[in-house]
């Protein structure tokens, strides 16, 4: 979420290939995160439905909620709101890429998604997550509690990579056929959902 990814490109909104959103929760030095979201992302674009943005939640651009009011009210004080505001509106689907901590969601995440409300209403909502035996299974556990009271809609499959370090060959996650199907049939699910979702979104 540098500056940069910051300004929502305009162009986006009206062009015809829409927007997959996928937001990288992990913000430690050396995490797994990175490879593991430039994998997916790979994977996104030889998908070709959507057009890929990226937001890096380690770039810092979103402190600790800083807004007075409630997110439903659209009423935002800050900057960096109104642009993620933006970055959000414009999505057709969002991909939450995920490690577990403790048995749950990194903070981060939690709050990136109450920086907002409406935003995120039918939006539809795949997740990439990764870890040990149990692949970052008990965070999504948790994220689908949350992401449902936003009113957010999750497609039946996920990306779920256990043992990743297993994966990392040079920095890189080197993918195999039960990642590679499963990203693609979330991502087709993910498209089938947006067309018929995709009226009902709010943009207030
Ligand atoms: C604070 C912390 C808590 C963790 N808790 C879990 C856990 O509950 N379950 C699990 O499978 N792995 C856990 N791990 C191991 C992570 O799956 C592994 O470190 C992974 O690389 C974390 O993703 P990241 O590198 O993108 O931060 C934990 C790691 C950290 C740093």
């Amino acid at each position: 979420l540098s500056e940069q990814t910051l300004t929502p490109d305009a162009t986006q909104q009206n062009s015809v290939t829409p927007k997959l959103l996928a937001i990288l929760a992990s913000v430690r030095p050396g995490r797994v995160g990175l490879p593991v979201a430039e994998w997916f992302s790979h994977r996104v674009r030889e998908h070709g439905g959507f057009d890929l943005e990226l937001v890096d939640l380690a770039d810092g651009a979103l402190p600790p909620l800083d807004e007075p009011n409630h997110p439903r009210l659209r009423r935002y004080t800050q900057e960096h709101t109104r642009t993620w505001s933006a970055i959000v509106d414009s999505a057709a689907a969002v991909a939450i890429i995920t490690p577990e901590y403790n048995h749950g969601y990194p903070a981060s995440i939690k709050n990136a998604l109450d920086y907002l409300n409406q935003e995120w209403r039918h939006m539809p909502l795949g997740f990439v997550s990764y870890g040990g035996v149990s692949a970052g299974t008990r965070a999504v556990a948790q994220l689908r509690q949350v992401t449902g009271a936003l009113g957010m809609i999750p497609v039946a499959t996920a990306v779920t990579i256990p043992f990743v370090a297993q994966l990392l060959k040079d920095g890189e996650v080197e993918g195999n056929e039960t990642m590679d199907g499963a990203a693609t049939a979330m991502l087709d699910e993910l498209t089938e959902l947006y067309r018929v979702l995709g009226q009902l979104r709010v943009h207030a």
